[in-house]
């Protein structure tokens, strides 16, 4: 089934118009540009010194874009990492190849990786490229547990008035759990009420600047053991 309308966001890149959820998967402002922003300069970025590699958790694997641009980034840098992606809906694969990511970010070999975490099987590492290995899982994020084992989280779920649920202490505390010490949550995200929940869970929480269109995004970082 259709996930929803595919349309160019201000940068050039594609979004999709979510039929279900009725909001999209990026900012109308450029998708491409909000995630480098909120997920790789903001999250990523802070997270490379003094790691053989780094491990990544994405809420919401969606179109892909978050997955193929830090692809590129750990072949560009050479740096390994690990990528778990949670998704519940995927799109479909034709809907996947419509999506002009690829062709912005260099074709060839991009369009081959993009197309290869579209068809992955689910809950199996595949390796791409050198340095990237993906694993994508057909779970709601509800269902997450994992022990102390990310660098990085990109929480990307729909905003909190599409669904509320998903940011709340539940959720929130797997993704505190999830994390190592020292690891960090970011958000494109900055609402007062979600920056509560943070911090009642013991995150130290930071109001960054946002992508363009939008003041303010957060990072919630796990503090280091005392
Ligand atoms: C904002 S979009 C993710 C965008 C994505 N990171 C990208 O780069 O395109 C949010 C995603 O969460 C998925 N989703 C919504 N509720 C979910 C749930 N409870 N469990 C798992 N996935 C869910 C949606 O299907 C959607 O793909």
């Amino acid at each position: 089934m259709k996930t929803g309308e595919i349309f160019e966001t201000q940068d050039g890149s594609h979004s999709i118009h979510s039929e279900k959820f009725g909001v999209s998967y990026h900012s109308k402002y450029g998708a491409i540009q909000e995630s480098r922003h909120v997920f790789l300069e903001a999250g990523l970025y802070a997270q490379l010194e003094d790691k053989e590699e780094v491990a990544v958790l994405e809420i919401g694997f969606g179109t892909g874009l978050n997955a193929l641009l830090t692809y590129q980034e750990a072949e560009e840098k050479k740096l390994r990492i690990r990528y778990d992606t949670f998704e519940a809906y995927p799109i479909t694969l034709a809907e996947a190849i419509t999506l002009n990511y690829p062709s912005l970010l260099g074709k060839g070999v991009m369009e081959e990786v993009f197309n290869e975490m579209h068809k992955a099987a689910w809950s199996t590492p595949i390796r791409l490229g050198d340095y990237f290995t993906f694993t994508k899982y057909n779970e709601l994020f509800q269902r997450i547990d994992y022990p102390e084992t990310f660098n990085v989280i990109y929480f990307d779920a729909f905003a909190p008035n599409a669904q509320p649920e998903l940011w709340e202490t539940e959720l929130m505390e797997k993704m505190y759990n999830a994390l190592k010490p020292g690891g960090m949550l970011v958000t494109y995200c900055a609402k007062g009420a979600v920056k509560r929940v943070m911090k009642g869970l013991g995150f130290t929480v930071e109001a960054l600047k946002g992508p363009p269109g939008k003041r303010e995004m957060t990072r919630a970082v796990k503090p280091n053991e005392v």
